[in-house]
């Protein structure tokens, strides 16, 4: 599919449908379009009661009145409330409504008020992430036949004034590389656990490299050599696995660095829960356990074509999750890369065994001025905020308050959660000097960032529990069912910010 920006009059554009917006109670927009478009908007709107409310879509056959096959005015709502978030849920409403046409060609109207209020650059990159996240398919393991009976949009018009088209041009170049890194993710969350193991992943990031030419650098420890590294916790967790562990780390590094970043990605390629083994319902969508993994390899390869100015190391603990006659037991007492002393008591609480020594590596050979961990990390998390956001833990209010603003203008949402430091009393082993599950049932998310907390010092931190957003279990606006890549709008943008 390929964008292209166009200076063309929106009624002699050729294409299956025609987008355009409106603000509430206010469809005089049209008429810039055709007059004779806007009689017949009049007449369908008074019809379906349609006003220009947010998420309002009124569709019209356009008859010839306009070159375009079918017409589609799409509410916004009031300008007043209108934000970058709206700009991305009004273009993914509309693309979908659109595909019901099964159009091959698809034109929007980029409405003259966003370009001022955002910026042309900045509403572009927006429109063209929205359409991609959108129109994303995963068709791999279709059959042929299968395959041929999808229709492909296979154009995308963007519609603009001519003395916009060099400042858009810019916005259209970032946004295709985010989206293209976003359904990198996807595709890696979509594929089978089976595809997506360890060694696999860390193939993936020696990739990356390769295509970098030079400008990420990769390195994965081998089984023995994460032993010599003393990471007994993440070790415990791939005990159980035929699948070697690997431990994998990315860096870029422009000149001059601003700061140095560690972004963390949870790398468990399934998530059996090990012998506290999970009910099949539960398991189903377990490959989804190294999102937070895709999401960091995605992001590093669109690093060398967005070069932030900030220094950027990717850690990667993965390993698989699985029951054997060798596996991690109940019980079992783990010993982590910076000395503290694990007693796992529910096997299913594996992420934060990997991620601790993943932090504990950070904090010991990097000397980051920040570390993110973006981690698929509690069920809980998604009992609290549900299926759309993830929970965003911290011990740095500034780094918080940058990434919530990116949250806002990527339209990822996070919700900041306590760092409550009376709850560290439930974790509290009789026997280690921690353990990895909680006394009693409730604030499973929060203790599950305060175990995570143990391992980073004072190493400025987020901690971003993607469980919920991670995966769409159906069709949304900006995801179809499965893989959503979660974070790597949100954390590129919070890296080209810094
Ligand atoms: N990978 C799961 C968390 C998860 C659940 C992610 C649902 C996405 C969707 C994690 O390893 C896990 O099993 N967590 C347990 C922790 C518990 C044993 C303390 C959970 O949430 O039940
Ligand atoms: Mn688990
Ligand atoms: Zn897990």
């Amino acid at each position: 599919m390929k964008f292209l920006l166009k200076p063309t009059d929106p009624s002699k554009i050729e294409a299956d449908i025609l987008i355009s917006f409106c603000w509430e109670k206010d469809l005089s927009e049209t008429s810039d379009i055709s007059k004779e478009l806007s009689e017949e908007v009049k007449e369908g709107a008074a019809r379906e009661d349609f006003e220009g409310k947010s998420d309002q879509l009124l569709l019209l056959s356009t008859r010839g009145i306009i070159s375009a096959y079918k017409f589609l005015l799409v509410g916004l709502g009031k300008r007043e409330k209108f934000d970058s978030y709206h700009l991305y849920t009004a273009i993914a409403s509309a693309v979908k409504k659109s595909r019901e046409g099964k159009p091959a060609k698809i034109a929007i109207v980029l409405p003259s008020e966003w370009l001022k209020k955002f910026s042309t650059p900045k509403t572009v990159q927006a429109v063209v992430e929205a359409v991609s996240a959108s129109l994303y398919q995963f068709l791999k393991y279709k059959s042929e036949e299968e395959k041929k009976k999808t229709r492909i949009v296979e154009e995308v018009d963007l519609l603009l004034s001519a003395g916009k088209l060099s400042a858009a041009e810019e916005g259209l170049q970032i946004g295709e590389i985010i989206s293209a890194s976003v359904s990198f993710a996807r595709d890696l969350i979509n594929e089978p656990g089976e595809v997506t193991h360890p060694s696999f992943l860390a193939e993936t990031a020696l990739d990356i490299a390769k295509a970098s030419k030079g400008s990420i650098k990769v390195k994965v420890w081998e089984k023995e050599e994460i032993e010599k590294l003393g990471m007994g916790s993440f070790l415990g967790v791939a005990k159980g696995s035929v699948k070697p562990p690997k431990f994998i780390r990315l860096s870029y590094r422009p000149a001059l660095p601003k700061k140095k970043i560690v972004l963390i990605g949870k790398g468990i390629t399934f998530d059996t829960g090990g012998l506290s083994i999970k009910t099949a319902e539960f398991m189903e969508t377990m490959k989804l356990d190294m999102s937070g993994a895709a999401s960091v390899l995605s992001i590093f390869q669109a690093l060398p074509s967005l070069h932030p100015k900030v220094e950027v190391v990717g850690l990667i603990a993965a390993c698989e999750n699985m029951p054997a006659g060798n596996a991690l037991k109940p019980g079992d007492i783990l010993s982590a890369m910076n000395g503290k002393t694990i007693e796992v008591l529910n096997t299913d609480a594996e992420g934060r065994l990997t991620l601790a020594d993943a932090i504990s590596f950070a904090n010991m050979k990097e000397k980051p001025d920040e570390i993110i961990d973006i981690a698929t990390l509690t069920g809980a998390c998604m009992v609290a905020l549900g299926q759309e956001i993830a929970g965003l833990w911290g011990n740095d209010e500034k780094m918080m308050q940058d990434l919530e603003r990116s949250a806002k203008e990527t339209c990822e949402k996070i919700w900041r959660m306590p760092l409550e430091e009376e709850y560290k009393e439930l974790l509290k082993s009789h026997i280690a000097d921690i353990k990895n599950i909680q006394t009693g049932k409730y604030g499973g998310a929060i203790t599950g960032a305060l175990f995570l907390s143990e391992f980073v010092g004072s190493t400025p931190w987020m901690h971003l529990d993607i469980a919920g957003p991670a995966y769409a279990e159906k069709d949304t606006a900006l995801a179809p069912q499965g893989g959503v890549g979660f974070g790597v709008r949100l954390l590129l943008h919070y890296l080209l910010n810094k």
